[in-house]
């Protein structure tokens, strides 16, 4: 009796020390494009250490069931199942968000400002920090990443699932695309 007991508690312990192994040997295949615990140093990757546990999940599940475009991340969500998905989720939303120091010159900057508190604040805030609850973080991130991704919800024919705010990249002046991206690339906070 007391042998079975010993048995089953060592059989849980080593299948839980090999789950948690397992999402380290997961998450580390995402280093090579995203860098290490989430934070990118390419500019057209973006970050995703400490971006909301929701939208991690969110959209990695639209990739894998056809529900959204992409370049790349459609393909590797492909192979992932469902509960592998809510694992890494759960494990980039405990990093730490780092914004990326970005400079930018003052009119663009200034041009920015104006468009983002007239057309984002409501969702994103001034500074890109304090977003909705279905909106990931953008202060810091990669420019060139988010004017790549403004231009993905500004494209008719690419599918973006997000309506509210495909609406509202739609209804941009192109000119104020690279102009609100900077501005918050360059937020700190
Ligand atoms: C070969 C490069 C590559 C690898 C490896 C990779 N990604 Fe990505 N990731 C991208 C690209 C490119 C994008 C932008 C979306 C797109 O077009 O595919 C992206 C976007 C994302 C986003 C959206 C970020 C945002 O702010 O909206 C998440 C979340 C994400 N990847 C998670 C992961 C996870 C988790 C892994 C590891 C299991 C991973 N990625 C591995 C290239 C990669
Ligand atoms: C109605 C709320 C709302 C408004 C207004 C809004 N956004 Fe968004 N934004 C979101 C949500 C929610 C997402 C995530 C959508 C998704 O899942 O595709 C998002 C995504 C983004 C992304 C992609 C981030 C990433 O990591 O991939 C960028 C960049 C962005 N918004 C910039 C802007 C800018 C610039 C404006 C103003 C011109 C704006 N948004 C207005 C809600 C909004």
């Amino acid at each position: 009796m007391r042998k079975g007991v010993l048995a089953v508690a060592l059989f849980w312990f080593s299948g839980a020390a090999t789950a948690a192994l397992d999402i380290e040997v997961l998450a580390r295949t995402c280093n090579n494009c995203h860098g290490v615990s989430g934070v990118s140093v390419g500019q057209s990757m973006p970050s995703i250490g400490g971006l909301p546990r929701e939208y991690l999940k969110t959209v990695m599940k639209q990739w894998k069931y056809d529900e959204r475009g992409a370049a790349t991340m459609n393909r590797i969500v492909k192979g992932f199942s469902d509960d592998e998905i809510d694992a890494l989720a759960v494990y980039f939303s405990k990093k730490r968000w780092v914004p990326v120091p970005q400079g930018v010159g003052a009119k663009l900057l200034a041009r920015g400002k104006g468009v983002i508190s007239e057309n984002c604040e409501d969702c994103h805030g001034l500074t890109g920090s304090d977003p909705d609850e279905d909106a990931p973080k953008i202060n810091g991130q990669w420019a060139k990443y988010m004017q790549l991704e403004l231009e993905k919800y500004r494209d008719d024919g690419f599918l973006m699932p997000h309506r509210k705010m495909k609406r509202t990249a739609r209804k941009m002046n192109p000119a104020d695309v690279p102009a609100a991206a900077h501005y918050y690339g360059a937020q700190r906070k």
